[in-house]
């Protein structure tokens, strides 16, 4: 709202195209409607399957001016409980334009820069995709999807890359992909990565998932979790919420990682570290927060104690394998409620497995709550601000925001919660060795 208040007038983002590819929620609808606000033209499509809130993503494309019969809005491509065919054919209806491609992308987990950068490249080599070298299901979709592209529209993909001023993205894991990029010279257009601002990173992932995935849990199970034997793999800023919510609810929490920092960091927080396979007999929750994949393999489900509840909030499904799982011999699956599944295996014991191995906190509930998701939004508000009208700033290659803007972000929230700032002294200030304005801290303080 404050962003709105300040851009009312001048409205920075006019004759922008934007595209978006991130969980249609309540929050979103709010950062499409601030990006509107602020000039900009806007379609969108959701980041994951089951993430959508179908209300949320109806009164984007009703608008406020428009009815049901007659949508004002913006054309949003994503309902809850896509089949994958249909999410990436929503991800191509978000990014293609009459006028050709978006000038700038909102991406979470990188799906919308992975399309366009795979049809430039299919489209340059002039090659046919074919769908039958793929690695996985998904893979396969992806690649009929470009094979029909190129098929009726051969320069689509150069097409909508051509106007691309550039990316910002949401998520570690998409930020990982652009870093990818960069460093094998892959990259086509200039990213910032949102997701290590600070005001994103130590709050949507930390304290977001500390709200949102204990509300998947008990949407997805009602069970009691005091007591219970968790286990949370990985204790980056993900894994961190998520330790620190199960033990809030009185369950005993055990993490596994493979960063000595962060094991170390576990470790003097208070829970055992442990790996896995030490947990299996005990454990009655599984989490994954790694943002790697193979960790909950089949030959762990299969060791698990009856109904232990496995469940990931890391951005892709691969953390757990749920392809060994549907191919175990003689397992039988029954779905309980949507995105609930018993999985019963032949000596009798079942799993319960949580939106079918993808981020419960957004498959079973309803993702991080509107004061945290504020602070991410923010961010992404003011970088698709910095690419359109700075782009001389941003070139090729992947930036993060400067810190006074981070600064400025934290500010906005403040008020909110009550907090009153102390003011540096001039002498102060001098003898820290700061502006009395901020930024106050160095790029490589880590907070
Ligand atoms: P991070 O990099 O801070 O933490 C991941 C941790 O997992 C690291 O400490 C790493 O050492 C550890 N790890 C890697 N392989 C492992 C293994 N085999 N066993 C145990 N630990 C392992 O990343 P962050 O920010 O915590 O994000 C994690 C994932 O969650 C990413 O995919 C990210 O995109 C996603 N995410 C999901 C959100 C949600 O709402 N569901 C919100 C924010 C991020």
């Amino acid at each position: 709202m404050a962003m709105r208040a300040e851009y009312a007038g001048s409205r920075p983002l006019r004759g922008a195209r934007v595209s978006g590819s991130l969980h249609m929620t309540v929050q979103t609808a709010v950062l499409i409607e601030t990006l509107t606000a602020l000039g900009a033209s806007v379609r969108w499509a959701s980041c994951n399957i089951f993430s959508t809130q179908d209300h949320a993503a109806a009164a984007v494309v009703v608008g406020p001016h428009g009815t049901p019969e007659e949508p004002r809005g913006v054309p949003v491509f994503a309902w809850k409980g896509e089949s994958l065919e249909e999410y990436w054919w929503c991800t191509r209806q978000a990014l293609t334009w009459p006028e050709g491609g978006p000038q700038l992308i909102v991406d979470d987990g990188g799906d919308a820069t992975l399309l366009v950068h795979l049809g430039v490249e299919y489209e340059k080599a002039g090659a046919v995709p074919d769908p039958a070298t793929a690695g996985s299901e998904e893979e396969a979709v992806i690649l009929r999807l470009l094979a029909g592209t190129l098929r009726e529209q051969p320069r689509l993909w150069t097409t909508v890359a051509r106007d691309v001023i550039g990316v910002s993205e949401e998520t570690t894991t998409g930020v990982h992909r652009l870093y990818e990029r960069e460093r094998d010279g892959t990259l086509l257009f200039p990213a910032i990565n949102v997701n290590d601002s600070v005001t994103k990173s130590k709050f949507d992932n930390r304290y977001g998932v500390r709200h949102s995935l204990v509300d998947g849990i008990n949407r997805g199970t009602d069970v009691l979790i005091g007591g219970k034997v968790a286990v949370v793999c990985g204790y980056g800023d993900v894994g961190k919420g998520c330790a620190e919510a199960l033990r809030g609810q009185g369950a005993k929490v055990t993490v596994t990682e493979v960063d000595p920092i962060c094991a170390l960091q576990a470790a003097m927080d208070g829970y055992p570290v442990a790996t896995l396979e030490d947990m299996l007999p005990t454990a009655d929750i599984v989490i994954t927060a790694t943002g790697n994949r193979d960790i909950v393999r089949v030959e762990h489900m299969a060791a698990m104690k009856h109904l232990a509840i496995v469940g990931n909030i890391g951005h892709f499904d691969n953390e757990i394998d749920m392809a060994g799982l549907a191919g175990f011999p003689g397992i039988r699956r029954v779905n309980i409620k949507p995105q609930v599944d018993q999985w019963t295996f032949p000596d009798g014991h079942a799993v319960l497995v949580l939106s079918e191995g993808r981020l419960l906190n957004l498959g079973n509930a309803t993702g991080h709550p509107s004061f945290v998701m504020s602070n991410s939004f923010a961010n992404q508000v003011i970088a698709q601000l910095e690419l359109f009208t700075r782009a001389e700033e941003y070139p090729v290659g992947v930036h993060r925001l400067p810190k006074r803007l981070d600064e400025k972000v934290a500010r906005l929230h403040l008020s909110a919660l009550g907090a009153r700032l102390t003011k540096l002294t001039k002498r102060q200030a001098d003898y820290i060795g700061v502006p009395v304005e901020g930024p106050y801290k160095p790029d490589h303080y880590r907070y």
